[in-house]
This record gives structure tokens, sequence and C-alpha cells, in this order.
């Protein structure tokens, strides 16, 4: 046992060594504390400062400095971040942000990114408590998704990975481990099916996986932006009678542009009669499950293969947080695990434990992203999520019932949960589509509220993506109110 003289001893021996650890600890407590306060004081403030500025060339210019040789007072280092980073981010936590689909993260979350920056923990393997604090999220997971006890999860940076590492998983239950180690041939001709307005890191999961994103059948979808049931069976029957190997149909619960969910009960269906697997890319949406309003429009999620979310989005935990869960946790172990002695296992010890992530998805060396989940998840309780993801969609429906009400305005997309898509098309709807691109721009500039730009149709649009739990009807309103503003005004380019 060490005791607390042997403890002192170390920490003399380590400071005439090479320790980066402070001579003078309480000048660095003193410091932290300060650092705390002024971003206790920043979050208690947004709503004083625009969402978005852009950021004086001065600011950028310091980080453009040459590799910094020597050391720097900590305090100074803080007044840089305080004076050049902290007000030129990218303003996701702003109640005013609606753009793309982001998170507003929370200060308990905050903080539980503090505590892991602390312990520096490594989530690859090994026998330790951060590898619990995983697993508990993944027992909640399973849980909250209807899962059953075999199902494994694991933490990725997002959605884009984790639907990437369930292309992996699909392809590797079709065509056997030994996959793994022979590469694709040219006769296993795997196709699979997602609808037109999947995420584009789908396909692209598709072109990093080797299989290529011509192999991924973009099916058509309904007035509602779901894909169509009847398309995607169509076109399985003939990738089969072509002699191609379907193995995965994607299913969205959420679609990126318009937050269309598809029939996930139907995609079940499919998937069961023509021996695929099925997953769900739930980045924006899946998590509408905790809120009693929304989880019905998820019904047949819980019968899906392999489900990728992100905890960073409605779950409203920092970046990044991103989710995979697996109905059979030993289809990830058959993708992943291999042997290496420099990770040979114990029975006892460190090197103990019987769950090491490394078998489990593509990274060895792993942050310990659970421990601001789990901070986030204990210290709110996902009532309070699912009642903010609610708020959020009834934002998003009083947004869509002023827009019909506007004659200027325009909604392009139905709302099916927080995403409202619209154009400015003048009083007397004679205003070219082009002018929404100039809208957003200098919504942007002025600070106040920052949607996103898309096209809906092929028509230039003005999104809001309503996921910030600090989002209110303010906020709204001022969104309607600055795009007639700008949109009525005079000197507004018009093409
Ligand atoms: C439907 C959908 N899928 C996937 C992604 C990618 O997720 P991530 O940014 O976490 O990688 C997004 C991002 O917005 C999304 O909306």
């Amino acid at each position: 046992m060490f005791s607390l003289q042997d403890a002192g001893r170390a920490a003399i021996d380590r400071q005439a060594r090479t320790s980066l650890d402070p001579d003078d600890w309480q000048t660095l407590r003193k410091q932290g504390h300060q650092m705390l306060d002024d971003m206790f004081d920043h979050l208690q403030t947004l709503d004083a400062r625009p969402v978005w500025q852009h950021a004086p060339s001065s600011a950028r210019a310091l980080f453009d400095a040459p590799l910094p040789v020597e050391a720097s007072d900590l305090a100074d280092v803080h007044a840089i971040f305080r004076q050049n980073i902290l007000p030129y981010g990218s303003g996701n936590i702003h109640p005013g942000f609606m753009g793309w689909v982001q998170g507003g993260g929370t200060a308990a979350g905050m903080l539980a990114e503090m505590l892991a920056g602390g312990l520096n923990a490594n989530l690859g393997g090994r026998d330790h408590m951060p590898i619990e604090v995983e697993r508990q999220i993944i027992r909640w997971t399973r849980q909250i998704f209807s899962f059953p006890e075999t199902a494994g999860g694991i933490f990725l940076t997002g959605a884009s990975q984790a639907n990437f590492v369930a292309v992996q998983i699909a392809r590797c239950r079709k065509l056997g481990r030994d996959i793994r180690a022979t590469g694709l041939s040219d006769e296993s001709r795997l196709v699979a099916y997602a609808s037109s307005e999947v995420h584009g890191c789908v396909p692209r999961a598709f072109e990093m996986s080797g299989i290529g994103s011509n192999r991924l059948r973009g099916v058509a979808v309904d007035a509602a932006g779901k894909i169509d049931i009847g398309a995607l069976e169509q076109a399985i029957v003939l990738d089969r009678q072509q002699g191609y190997t379907p193995f995965l149909v994607i299913g969205s619960a959420g679609t990126v542009n318009t937050g269309a969910i598809d029939d996930l009960a139907a995609l079940r269906g499919i998937a069961d009669a023509y021996d695929l697997h099925f997953h769900v890319d739930g980045a924006l949406g899946a998590l509408g499950i905790l809120s009693p309003d929304l989880a019905h429009l998820l019904a047949g999620i819980e019968t899906c293969d392999s489900l990728a979310f992100d905890f960073h989005k409605w779950g409203q935990v920092p970046y990044d947080a991103g989710f995979l869960l697996v109905r059979d946790g030993e289809w990830q172990r058959q993708t992943f695990a291999s042997d290496a002695a420099y990770l040979s296992r114990a029975a006892t010890g460190l090197a103990g434990g019987d769950w090491w992530p490394c078998d489990y998805g593509p990274d060895l060396s792993r942050g310990f992203r659970a421990l601001k989940t789990w901070f986030t998840l204990k210290t709110y309780g996902v009532k309070a999520l699912g009642e903010a993801m609610s708020a959020n969609c009834r934002l998003a429906l009083t947004l869509a019932q002023h827009i019909e009400q506007e004659p200027a305005l325009k909604l392009l997309a139905p709302v099916a949960l927080n995403i409202v898509c619209f154009a400015y098309v003048g009083a007397d709807g004679t205003m070219p589509p082009s002018v929404n691109s100039h809208i957003v721009e200098r919504l942007h500039a002025e600070g106040r509220v920052a949607p996103s730009l898309t096209h809906v149709n092929g028509q230039p649009a003005i999104r809001a993506a309503i996921v910030n739990h600090r989002t209110s009807q303010a906020d709204i309103d001022a969104l309607v109110h600055s795009v007639l503003t700008i949109g009525s005004r005079q000197d507004l380019p018009q093409c």
C-alpha cells in the first residue's frame, strides 16, 4: 500500500523531472475556477449576444502563429480563448440557432467533459469503472428502444460513423466473418436500399466500405418524404432477378432535410421477407421516443437490427456522442474483434474485464463520451429531455402555421417533427427563389436567429431545425419577423 509520504515523495520526484503538473497548484486552482466562472457567465447570458458573428482577421491571425516552443502562462492562454474563440463559436448553444441539426449542450454536460478530461480515461478496454459507465448507457439504450438483453452498443463520434459501422456489420452478417480477410469479390454483388432522402453519410459509408455508393439504391419517397414501400419491394425483386445480393435496408427516423420518418414497421416486414439486415438512421429523430407525444411516430424502431443515433443532437449531450445500438452484440464482435498480443487479456487485474469496446467497433483509443451522457441523463432525467423535444416540435408546428397564414411565405415540406422548410416568396408570390439564400446570409450576419439553407424539390429553402432546448416562441417570432423584414428590403439581390 502507498502511504501519503510515498505520494508526497513521488510528487517531488516528478517535479524534479519533466512532469507537466504545476509547481503551484493553488494558482492553477484559482485560474481553473476563473475559467469555470467565465463559462457559466457565458451560458447564463447567451441571449445578450448574437447567435453568430464573423471572427475578425485579428482573431484568425492569432491561430496562424508559430509553434510555441516555450511555455506560456495558463491565464494568458485562457485570455486568448476568451477574446478570440469564445465570442466566435458556431452558436449552436444559442436559443436563436436553428441551422442544420445541432444540439445545444448543457451545463451539466460541460462539467462532465471537464471531469472526463481530468480522468483522461481510454475506453478501448481493460477493467476500470469508465467502461462500466459505457455499459450502463448500453443498458439504458436497450431499455429506451425495447431491445433485448443480447443487444450490444458502442459510442462513436456521430451517426456518420455509426451508419458506417452498421454497414460493416450488415456486410459481415451476409457474407460471413471471412469477408474481413478476403475482401469483397466481384461475385458478391451486394446491394442495399434507402430512400432518396437518406443522409449523405450513408452513400459515403458504402464508398468507404468498398461496396460502392452505386450499390445503394435510392428509392423514391412519397409526398410526406417517406420511403415508398412498393417501389422498394420492386427494386429488390428486380435486383434479385438480375443476380444482385440484397443485404441491407436502411430506414430514416427523421430525414435530414425535412424530418420525415419512414414506415419502420413496414421496413421490418420487407427485411424479413427478403432476408435483409434492417438498419435505422435515427441520428436526428430516434431519441424522440423519449417524448410520449412523439414515440408513436417511431413505431417499429424497436424491431430494427441496428440503430444509429446521436446523443449530441436531441439528447443535448455536448459534442461528440454518437451511438450505435445492435440487436445482437455478437454481430459486432464478429465484425471487429481480433487477436493482438499487445492487447492480451487476463483473468484478473487491469487487463481483465469481460467487455473490451475495441472488440465491438473500429476504435482502440476511445474517449469517455459515456460520462457526459451519463451525467446528462442522470442530472436532467429522460422525462425533461423528452419534454424539450415535444416543445421543439410544438414550436415547429406554430412556425408552420405562421408561415401558412403569411402570404409572403410558403411552406415547402410537411412538418413531421422539428424541421420546417419554407421560402420567402414576396407579398405577391413572385419573388425569385434565389433570394432565400441571400436572406439566410443576412440573418446570419444580423445574428438574432440562424436557420440554414437547403433545397426542397430543387427549390432553395430556409430550413429551421429546432433542436435546442433553449429555443422559445420569441425566437420563432424573431425568425418570421426577420425573414419578412429582410425579404421586403429593396436592396436584396434578386438572382
Ligand atoms: C439523418 C442524419 N443522419 C446522419 C447524420 C450525421 O450525423 P453526425 O453529424 O452525427 O455524423 C445527420 C446529421 O445531421 C442526420 O441528420
